[in-house]
This record gives structure tokens, sequence and C-alpha cells, in this order.
């Protein structure tokens, strides 16, 4: 059954609403002040997060406070039944701060510091740093613990990016001498280290990956890589450190990049009361901007999955267009709200933007904000976040509800970066997050739930895992893909599994390692394509995976050996025709498949929709979905909330059942047919049958 967790705001059933807001930066115009209290009103919007970049105007000298304008700030939103969520200052400190202590400064993997200026580039290890940063979210704890419009703590902004300064350095060989149990052989060792003679005899001899330098030793490049997030998530927790003490009763999050490579999420999950992250799809670039909605998708569920499904916030999202793009283009009509559903219908319980007003001036003053510099209500972006401030309202009953997914795709941050590092058989365009959601795309257009876990997550709940490019399988992994096979679950990977160890190690004995018996197949080599070759794969005739005319492949070709497993397909061309393509292998109660290249849409469509439908994997309406439309739903166990989201540009129809369904926004009963405008979406409730 899906659970029902709380709100974020304790027994607060609604949807929070809101934006970045920066009144320090009008300070000189009270006038705005008051007429932002208005329009927030208007824009039905009952949350404001304040004070990320604010440090120089809470701390103008070292050790002096001025905390006037957020008081006001927080008393105004409270006396107009808004909430607070109160940014912690690190990510952008005062030039006072990078004058007196210099070490602060980031240093970039070339060995230089970085100057003062912009914002995020400090020093994570720092002791000055942490102890400046941990003394003003002192200050903000013990001013605004008991404040009632404070209602969670936003730590920092958009943690990211890594300093190789000297602090860094022994910090990380600290981390080291802790991963090895102090055995410099053992380092050696996991590193393959006498490889052009790297061999360390010292552990001061380490150093952090950088272009001057090694970059050649993968199991350095990846431990880099594990101590730069243990570093910001140790950072993180010393930030926490006060919030926590002082205010245990208020969540704390930080907003994520889910969609960025530079830190293992999975981990970092961990340390956050709620996850939050910053969305900017950009779904209005061409006809078929609704592959970047499968994307987008995958994204949300991959934010709600960090948390095994709990609810999360969308901290940031853009009410029009973004600024940093190269090319901005405006939402069309209707983009708004579907893109907003969107988040809600994948787990989000607040849909908050940057930015309420536009700044004045520099690098964002264009980037889209809820009021424009025109400072009236009377504007297109103005009424679509107004409208989805209205919508939101109806949709009470949602908060806090989830999901159950039958099928799982695996995505994991680690095995990301080393498909990224590794050296041969391509260099470029390897595509691991692409085809991780080529896969999920088919579950998406057919209205599928689809959960994503990472390699230590939990695979027995699901009954089809779907792993794509498991390159690295660290310890235990196999084995549990094993023991899901064996007690029914059906696995499917693809080329370049099973290839190498936590260190990049490769395993002996023929790919794909640990997992070979399991799949009953031998990699004996990789075959890499130039980006515009392809070679044709052939179904065998009366297969079971659904197949039917010529397939093709790209990037990446292995060339396989059954040893056990029923091919289903094999290649066509090259001079590896009639060598197996697809294959599938019976183990215990279950099935592991292997499909040995990168194959075009239409092989995916047909595979897996044949896999869905012998599963008879649960589909949130029966009927099929016209392209570029999706279905997704939430439930609390006896109802469930079904979300119609259109990335295209035509209107369409969409044939829902004859189960009695409610529009939520129009209050009426919906269905047979649901009628969607070009980028239109709905929200529709039923009830559960009684079992
Ligand atoms: C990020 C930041 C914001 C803002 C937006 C612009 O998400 O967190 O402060 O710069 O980008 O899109
Ligand atoms: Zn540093």
């Amino acid at each position: 059954m899906p659970t029902r967790y709380p709100p974020i705001v304790p027994r607060y059933f609604h949807f929070l609403h809101g934006a970045d807001y920066n009144p320090e930066q009008w300070i000189d115009t009270p006038e705005i002040w008051d007429e932002d209290m208005r329009l927030m009103k208007l824009a039905n919007c009952n949350v404001m997060t304040m004070g990320v970049f604010s440090w120089v105007s809470l701390e103008p000298a070292e050790g002096v406070f001025t905390f006037g304008w957020l008081d006001a700030a927080m008393d105004r939103l409270a006396n107009n039944n808004a909430f607070a969520v109160l940014a912690t200052p690190s990510s952008s400190r005062p030039a006072w701060l990078s004058a007196g202590y210099p070490e602060v400064a980031r240093v970039k993997s070339d060995r230089r510091r970085m100057m003062h200026g912009g914002r995020h580039f400090h020093c994570y290890t720092s002791p000055i740093f942490r102890e400046k940063v941990g003394a003003i979210n002192r200050k903000l704890a013990e001013r605004y613990k008991d404040h009632p419009a404070l209602v969670a703590w936003h730590v920092c902004n958009e943690y990211g990016g890594e300093c190789h300064c000297d602090l860094c350095q022994q910090a990380f060989r600290a981390w080291l001498r802790e991963r090895y149990h102090d055995d410099l052989d053992a380092l050696n060792k996991a590193w393959w280290a006498p490889f052009w003679s790297h061999t360390y005899t010292e552990w001061s001899q380490i150093e952090s990956p950088g272009e001057l330098g090694h970059v050649v030793l993968h199991g350095l490049n990846l431990d880099w890589k594990r101590f730069v997030t243990h570093q910001t998530i140790d950072f993180f927790k010393r930030e926490c450190k006060p919030l926590r003490e002082l205010t245990p009763q208020v969540p704390v999050t930080t907003n994520f990049m889910t969609n960025c490579p530079g830190i293992d999420y999975w981990k970092f999950a961990d340390a956050v009361d709620v996850v939050s992250w910053d969305s900017y799809p950009n779904y209005h670039d061409r006809d078929d901007t609704w592959k970047g909605a499968a994307l987008q998708s995958f994204l949300h569920d991959l934010t709600r999955c960090l948390k095994r499904g709990k609810p999360f916030m969308q901290m940031e999202s853009t009410p029009s267009a973004a600024n940093w793009n190269p090319i901005n283009k405006l939402k069309r009509p209707g983009v708004h709200q579907t893109e907003m559903l969107q988040a809600v219908a994948h787990g989000a319980d607040t849909i908050q933007y940057f930015q309420w007003r536009k700044n004045r001036g520099n690098a964002e003053k264009f980037h889209g904000a809820v009021v424009d510099h025109c400072g009236h209500e009377n504007t297109r972006v103005f009424r679509d976040a107004a409208a989805i401030g209205g919508l939101l309202q109806k949709l009470d009953p949602v908060i806090g509800t989830s999901r159950e997914a039958e099928v799982a795709v695996l995505f994991d941050w680690e095995n990301g970066w080393i498909i990224d590092d590794i050296k041969g058989p391509r260099n470029e365009n390897k595509k691991y997050l692409e085809t991780c959601v080529a896969h999920y795309r088919e579950f998406w257009s057919r209205g599928v739930p689809v959960d994503i876990v990472g390699e230590e997550g939990d695979f027995s709940k699901y009954r089809l895992l779907i792993a794509p490019m498991l390159y690295m399988l660290r310890p235990g992994v196999a084995d549990r893909i094993i023991y899901f096979v064996n007690n029914g679950g059906v696995f499917v990977t693809t080329y370049l599994s099973g290839i190498a160890d936590e260190s990049d190690l490769c395993f002996l004995g023929g790919w794909p390692g640990p997992l070979r018996k399991l799949l009953g197949i031998w990699t004996e080599e990789i075959d890499a394509l130039y980006d515009d070759e392809s070679v044709s794969i052939v179904p065998v005739k009366r297969n079971a995976a659904g197949l039917s005319g010529i397939y093709k492949a790209r990037l990446f070709c292995d060339l396989i050996h059954a040893e056990g497993a029923r091919v289903l397909a094999k290649y066509r061309s090259e001079f590896y025709a009639g060598r197996p393509a697809l294959t599938c292998n019976a183990y215990g109660k279950g099935e592991a498949w292997y499909i040995a290249s990168r194959n075009d849409e239409r092989f995916h469509a047909d595979f897996l929709g044949n896999l869905i439908s012998r599963l008879k994997l649960r589909r949130v309406i029966a009927a099929n979905l016209p392209g570029g439309v999706t279905a997704q739903m939430r439930s609390d166990g006896t109802r469930e909330f079904i979300f119609l989201l259109n990335f295209t540009r035509k209107p369409h129809e969409i044939e829902i059942g004859a189960r009695a369904c409610t529009n939520m926004q129009t209050e009426k009963k919906a269905g047979p047919i649901v009628k969607l405008s070009g980028y239109g979406s709905a929200v529709l409730m039923r009830e559960l049958k009684a079992v």
C-alpha cells in the first residue's frame, strides 16, 4: 500500500507555493516591500525563501550584525499568513571575509586560488570558514527559532565543486587512511599503482587529481570524487549543527542539482530531512521537446527515490525563462501549469520558483520571476503563477501521498563517474544518463510508474529491474541482483556491464564478471562505432521478445557468446554478423536479459513494451497514450490522483476508462474521455476499489 507521509509543515495539508525573495535588494524602496505583500497574496503564494545570498546584509563587518531588515521581512510574512524557508548564507561570502582570511577561497584543480566574487567559491575544509559559517548560522537559529514564519532551513545553495588547497589535500589523505585502514599497500593495490610507476611510499605523496599532474589512476579519481561528496556532506553537517541544536523541530534541506554528476546524492540524501531540488527543464525548444520531458520526469522520480518515496520540495524552477541557456525561449502557453504539475505528479509537495521579483541589476536581471521590472500583476507570467497557486489549493488531498512502482531503473552516480573516466572503447558520447532515460521513457510513455534505485537500493520490492551500462559492481551488488532474479525478478542489463569493481579494477575471468552465470553469457570484446555508423540487428523468428524487423545499433556493440542463455536477436552486419545481440537466461524463478548494443528507439519500444504486457505491469490508465503524453499517479491507499500531462503542441483526447473520476481543477466528473489542449494537463481523483 502506498504510504502517506506527514506534510512538510506539521499539520499543514497544503502545498507550499512561493519563490526566492531578496527584500534586502529593495531596502531603499519601502513601497516595493509593501507592494510585494499585496502581490504575493494575489499570486496565491504562501512561502518565500529568504537569505540565500544575504551574508553581507546580515554581517556587513566581522562580528557586526544587522538583522533588522530580516526581522521585518519575517514578521511581514507571518502577518500575511505566509511562511519563510530561511537560508544559511554560506554560498556567497562577504568581501571582508575573503580579505581577512585568504584561506577560505577555493583552489582550483590547476592549483590556482580563486579571486573573491561570484558565489560558492569557498573551501569546504577551511576551519576558519567553517567557524564563520557556524557563527552566522547560530545567530540565525537563535534569532528565528521561535518565529512563526520559519518552516524549513535551506542550507547553503546548490553545493557543488571542489577545492584542491593544502587543507583539502590533508583532509583527503586522512580520508584515504581511514578508507584503506592505514594500509598504503592496500591503496596501491586498489589503484593498480605500479602502472606508469605510480606506487606511493608515503601518504604525504598523494595529491588530488588535476590537469597539471596525474589523471590516469582511476582508483584515485574515484576516491577523490567520493571524498568530495564526503567533505561536502561533512561541511553541510557542520552548517546544520546549530540549526539542529536550536531548532530540532524545523526540517533541514539543501537544494540538490539532481541532474548534475558532481555529488553522489544517494549519499547526501541521508543527511537531509527532506530532499529538495532545482528543476529547470527546456520543453519548448523544439517540436520533440517531449523527450526532454521524459528526462525531467526521470529526474523528479530520482529525486523522490533519494528518500525512498518521501515527497520532496521543488525548491526552484522558473516562472518563465531561465537566463543561462544559450537560447532562453519563453514558456509557451500551457507549459507552466504542465511543468509544475509534472513535479507534483512525481512527488513534489512544494512548487517554488527562482525568483519572486527580478533584480534591477546584474547577472540574473533577465531571469524569469513572478514579478517583472514593470512591477505589477498584469503580466502573462504573473497570471500563470497565480493560476497554479490557485490550482494547488484544490490539490490538498495529494499532500504526503506517494506511489508504488513495480519497475526500477538503476542509476548510480559512482557508476556514471567511472563511465565518464574510462579510456576506451569510446571516449566521448558514452551517454550513461541518456541511456537510463531511453529505457525509462518507454515506461513513461505507457504510464507505468517507475522508481529509480542506486546500487545500494532495495531491489526486492520490484518485479522488473533495468540496469543500463552497469559497468561498476560494488561489493555485494551482483549477489543482490542474483538473489533478486532467483526469487522471480526480471533483470535487464546492457553492453558495458559487469566490467570492473569499486576501484575500477577489471573483473578477471570474463565479463560480465560476477553476473556472467546469471546472464548466461560471456562478453569477449566491445566494438565502438563512430557516431554516424550503425550495425543492423535482426530478431530470431518467433522470438519471445516482441521484436520484428531490423533494428539499428549504435555507439557500442558487445561481442558476446551465449553460455546457456537463449538468443533472441543477432547482429546482421559487420564481421560479427550472426553473433548474439539480445539474450535471455532463465535463472531460479526469474530471468536475466542482456542487450548487447545501444539500440534505436524502436527496439526499446518493442522490447520493453513487450515486457510490460507480458509481466502485466500496472499502468495508470489502461488505454494507449499518444506520443508525448504521460499519465502519472500518486495515491494515499484509498484514492488515486492521476496526472495527465501533454508535452506536445497538439491537443489530445485521452481515454481514461469508465471508472468514476473527478477533475480536481474543475471539480466536475471526468471521463471516459479527457481532452487535453496543446501542452495541457489535468489532475483527476478516483476512489480505489474496495479490496
Ligand atoms: C540556481 C541558483 C539560483 C539561481 C538560479 C537561476 O538554481 O540556485 O540562485 O541562480 O540557478 O536559474
Ligand atoms: Zn580547500
